[in-house]
């Protein structure tokens, strides 16, 4: 039996038992392939990840970097208490609309601020206006500034919030690929940074889907 087939046999079981048919989600997959979204939100079971995770640290305010469709965010909101936050941040307003009308679809849009442009601008802007320190962050979107989103999610954070990064692997490639290579420069210099700085406790964890060889790096802010 080859490997991708048996990945995939192995997620239909594991998703079959931890992320059973929602008809929400189902509803939110379904929109971002008829707006013709690029398929790369994070697999159901990584989804429900990240909700466990923000659920376990009894999370109230969660930043959100890369919003797409609003799969993961939706996951996010529903680990929040009703006067929790998320805030998440997304550049195109094509994914913006079709997210705002997932968070509502999902019930969740009165805990959800969308704030659309460059997500570096978007954060700017929030510290200027003196933010609270949020208790978890997600980074998902464009990789070249991912330094930078773990920089201002490091100053953002309160001691013990969790952040979390997307796509470190890819495949194989931030280990071995070049530095020419934009994503893989700017994911290898997050991790460096998340090994680096004293303040920040890191791991990652590698994982495969149905064909994909990817990962995510989890980190404490100490
Ligand atoms: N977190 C989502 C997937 C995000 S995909 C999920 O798992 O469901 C990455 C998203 O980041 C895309 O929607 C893309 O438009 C957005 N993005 C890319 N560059 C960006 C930037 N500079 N600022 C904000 N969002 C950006
Ligand atoms: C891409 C971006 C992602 O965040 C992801 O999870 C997968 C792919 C991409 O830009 O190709
Ligand atoms: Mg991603």
């Amino acid at each position: 039996m080859s490997d991708t087939h048996l990945w995939s046999e192995s997620t239909d079981f594991m998703e079959g038992l931890m992320a059973p048919a929602d008809p929400v989600l189902e509803a939110v997959q379904r929109s971002a392939d008829e707006a013709g979204l690029p398929q790369i939100s994070l697999s159901p079971l990584q989804a429900r990840l990240m909700q466990v995770l923000a659920g376990a640290i009894g999370a109230r305010r969660i930043l959100e970097v890369g919003t797409l469709a609003g799969f993961s965010g939706i996951h996010l909101a529903r680990a929040l208490p009703v006067d929790g936050k998320l805030i998440t941040l997304e550049i195109d307003d094509r994914h913006a609309d079709v997210a705002q009308a997932n968070f509502e679809r999902a019930g969740v849009a009165d805990r959800v601020e969308l704030i659309r442009g460059a997500a570096v601008d978007s954060l700017e802007q929030l510290a200027a206006e003196g933010c609270e320190p949020f208790d978890m962050a997600f980074i998902d979107a464009d990789k070249v500034n991912n330094v930078n989103y773990l920089k201002w999610a490091t100053e953002h954070s309160r001691s013990g919030a969790l952040i979390v990064i997307d796509n470190v692997v890819r495949g194989g490639q931030v280990a071995t690929g070049s530095d020419e290579d934009p994503s893989v420069a700017g994911t290898r210099a997050a991790l460096r940074l998340a090994a680096e700085d004293d303040r920040l406790e890191a791991t990652v964890i590698q994982t495969v889907g149905r064909k994909n060889f990817d990962g995510l790096c989890f980190i404490r802010r100490k």
